[in-house]
């Protein structure tokens, strides 16, 4: 099999085995108040690529772990990836009206159904990690909890997504702009690189280059998807293109121009690549995510 059908074959089987989980993890929609139920559903199961349970998967397997382990926590960070979707799409936030191929979640059930469903998707998040699975130390498991919130909250995702709607419009700098992506996105994808290690037992100096690689690809993740909203298919990638610009974002192709862009995802992905290049080949995975996150096209 060439790389390609490689990454594919794995991505399908890791995506398949997150969706049933999601599906184990997640309650029906057939509860009272429907409403909710539904609204959290329709985000969750509307296709998204699955990269960060993915790569906390990968990051288990990389150091010799059970998957299996890591599917609560890399089900949790979906959880907590797809609220923080719901919420980016808000009026009062981004604005948008199409997500995962479909229409966003408030223009389907309203704001504040919305609202509640990105809650209850948080919440459900900490409440599975706080239970699954049993047959991991609870002290392991306190420590991703801790990690994760660190990674979803002010210091992490929230006080990235405040500083990019705070920057609109505004004048920033490299500084301003790496703070934004690092936090908003980068902060969660390094997170579920750690936690699939860290659930598997990872030691100090496999679990501070799984670090090193995660706040790389976490980066290079961010500024993808802003070279995307320039010049990616919307069709392809099942949300608007050209909002970022609309909206006068502080985003890499603003500042630096579109192959300025693509040469700092390159290199940060390189930079990925090369901390964990004393891995074996069980991190074969991880270092075919790295290159597809800046070669992706959705
Ligand atoms: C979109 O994330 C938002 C960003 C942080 C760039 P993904 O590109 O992982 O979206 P889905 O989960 O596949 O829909
Ligand atoms: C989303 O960033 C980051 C989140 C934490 C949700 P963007 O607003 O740039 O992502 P898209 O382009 O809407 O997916
Ligand atoms: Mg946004
Ligand atoms: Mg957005």
């Amino acid at each position: 099999m060439d790389k390609l059908t490689r990454l594919e074959a794995y991505l399908r089987e890791r995506k398949e085995a997150v969706d049933q989980a999601l599906e184990r993890f997640l309650p029906g929609a057939d509860r009272f108040p429907e409403q909710i139920f539904k609204s959290v559903r329709y985000s969750v199961f509307a296709g998204g690529k699955r990269v960060r349970p993915i790569m906390c998967i990968a990051a288990a397997e990389a150091v010799c772990g059970r998957s299996e382990h890591a599917l609560p926590a890399a089900c949790a960070i979906e959880m907590i990836h797809s609220y923080s979707l719901i919420h980016d799409d808000l009026p009062a936030m981004d604005n948008d009206d199409y997500r995962r191929g479909r229409l966003t979640n408030h223009k389907v059930f309203g704001e504040a159904m919305a609202i509640l469903a990105g809650d209850a998707l948080l919440t459900e998040a900490f409440r599975l990690m706080a239970q699954e699975p049993p047959e991991v130390d609870p002290g392991i498991r306190l420590a991703v909890i801790r990690d994760i919130a660190e990674a979803a909250g002010i210091f992490g995702m929230v006080g990235g997504q405040a500083a990019d709607i705070l920057y609109e419009g505004k004048a920033a700098d490299a500084d301003i702009v790496r703070f934004i992506h690092n936090c908003k996105t980068g902060a969660m994808i390094r997170a579920a690189v750690r936690a699939g290690a860290m659930i598997s037992g990872a030691g100090e100096s496999d679990m501070c280059a799984l670090t090193e690689y995660g706040a790389k690809a976490g980066l290079a993740f961010q500024i993808a998807d802003d070279i995307l909203n320039v010049e990616g298919e919307a069709v392809l990638m099942g949300k608007s293109t050209g909002s970022d610009n609309e909206r006068r974002k502080t985003t890499y192709p603003a500042l630096f121009g579109i192959d300025e862009s693509r040469r700092t995802a390159v290199k940060l992905v390189e930079g990925a690549l090369r901390a964990i290049d004393s891995f074996d080949e069980r991190a074969e995975a991880l270092r075919l995510i790295a290159k597809f996150i800046i070669e992706r096209r959705s």
